[in-house]
């Protein structure tokens, strides 16, 4: 029995707002960004657009591969809805994956939220899988998404420039393929960490019942997304690496057995860190930074889908997905395509 990816799809909002269009309205320029980041442009959600209208479209992508002409058809074999954000519609509840189900028309699925910030997809597939494999569920979609740029202090040039908005979703099955040997299929092993003393260092500091906002109070702020950046970036080329390194020991292969990386992008110069310490070409990596920005649970399914759809991926290959980010959480995943 293996648990494989049979559909992936992604969405991004049509706004997109490049590095000069940003220095219009903030003290930043295309160069400071490029140089120190690698992207290039963002897309926004529109005002009427929240997280689970991403989810959706990324999810409907995903059933379009399974039954072109009628997505809804296929949302009807689902037995499980997970997505993983940052930026949920509601604090607390509904969850976004509850307003997905509905939009979906579906009755009875279930369907929650998880947590783990940038590593939030690399958990999810875990955390689908295994109640795949456990239960009497044959069939999940998984998807990540976040509207980042509606929490983001877009009065801080430090965090401001690093986010865009996207959604991508997949489809996981339970099959008859073999999940050991050489003919190996699907997810086949998964790697999950948590640093919790680093919380403070990338957090979303008001809104929660540890800071909620009080009556009267004037909120001069449109976001609250705090972030030490030399912290975490210090802490993202360790974990990145460590976690490269963690997959293949565990699986008893080697990097050139590896045909892709799709890599959480936070910034471009910690996989360039990361790849330079592994020795391992930067072609092994799929980048899309320079188009989407941080998309945070996002950017692994969407870099997935892109890399799947333009012909990166052949069936056999063996990809790897390595996450990291609020929490601090980190992990990765070793998938047969
Ligand atoms: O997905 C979640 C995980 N997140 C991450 O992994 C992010 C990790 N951190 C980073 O990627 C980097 O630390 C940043 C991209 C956030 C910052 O890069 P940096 O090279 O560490 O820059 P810095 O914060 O040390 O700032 C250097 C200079 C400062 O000016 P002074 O004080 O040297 O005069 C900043 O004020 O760059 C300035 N600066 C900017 N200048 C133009 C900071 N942001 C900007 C900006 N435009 N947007």
């Amino acid at each position: 029995m293996a648990i494989e990816i049979i559909a992936t799809g992604h969405y991004v909002p049509e706004k997109r707002v490049t590095n000069d269009e940003l220095s219009w309205v903030i003290d930043t320029n295309d160069e400071w960004i490029r140089s120190h980041t690698g992207i290039g442009a963002r897309h926004v959600a529109a005002d009427d657009q929240a997280t689970s209208d991403l989810a959706y479209n990324a999810a409907v992508e995903a059933l379009r591969q399974l039954s072109p002409e009628n997505p809804l058809e296929a949302a009807e074999t689902l037995d499980l809805i997970v997505v993983c954000t940052s930026s949920p519609d509601f604090v607390g509840f509904p969850s976004v994956a509850c307003v997905v189900q509905d939009k979906l028309g579906l009755k009875s699925t279930p369907a929650f939220d998880l947590i783990a910030a940038c590593t939030g997809f690399v958990y999810a597939l875990d955390a689908a899988a295994a109640m795949i494999q456990t239960g009497s569920r044959k069939r999940a979609l998984v998807v990540g998404a976040d509207v980042l740029t509606r929490i983001t202090d877009w009065s801080d040039r430090g965090t401001c420039v690093l986010f865009g908005d996207a959604a991508g979703a997949v489809i996981l099955e339970r099959t008859d393929a073999p999940s050991a040997g050489p003919e190996r299929r699907g997810l086949v092993q998964s790697i999950l960490h948590a640093e919790g003393s680093g919380a403070n260092e990338l957090m979303c500091t008001r809104g929660g019942t540890r800071n909620p906002f009080k009556k009267g109070e004037i909120v001069d702020k449109t976001g609250y997304l705090y972030m030490n950046g030399r912290a975490v970036y210090t802490f993202a080329v360790k974990a990145f690496t460590d976690m490269i390194r963690e997959l293949l020991d565990a699986d008893g292969i080697s990097i050139d057995q590896v045909a892709k990386i799709i890599p959480h992008q936070a910034n471009e110069r910690i996989i360039q860190a990361a790849a330079k310490r592994l020795g391992i070409e930067e072609s092994k990596f799929y980048l899309n930074i320079a188009q989407y920005a941080n998309t945070s649970n996002a950017t692994i399914p969407v870099a997935l889908d892109e890399c799947a759809r333009s012909g990166g991926l052949t069936k056999g290959d063996l990809i790897m997905t390595v996450g990291f980010g609020g929490g601090l959480t980190y992990g990765g995943n070793l998938i047969v395509w």
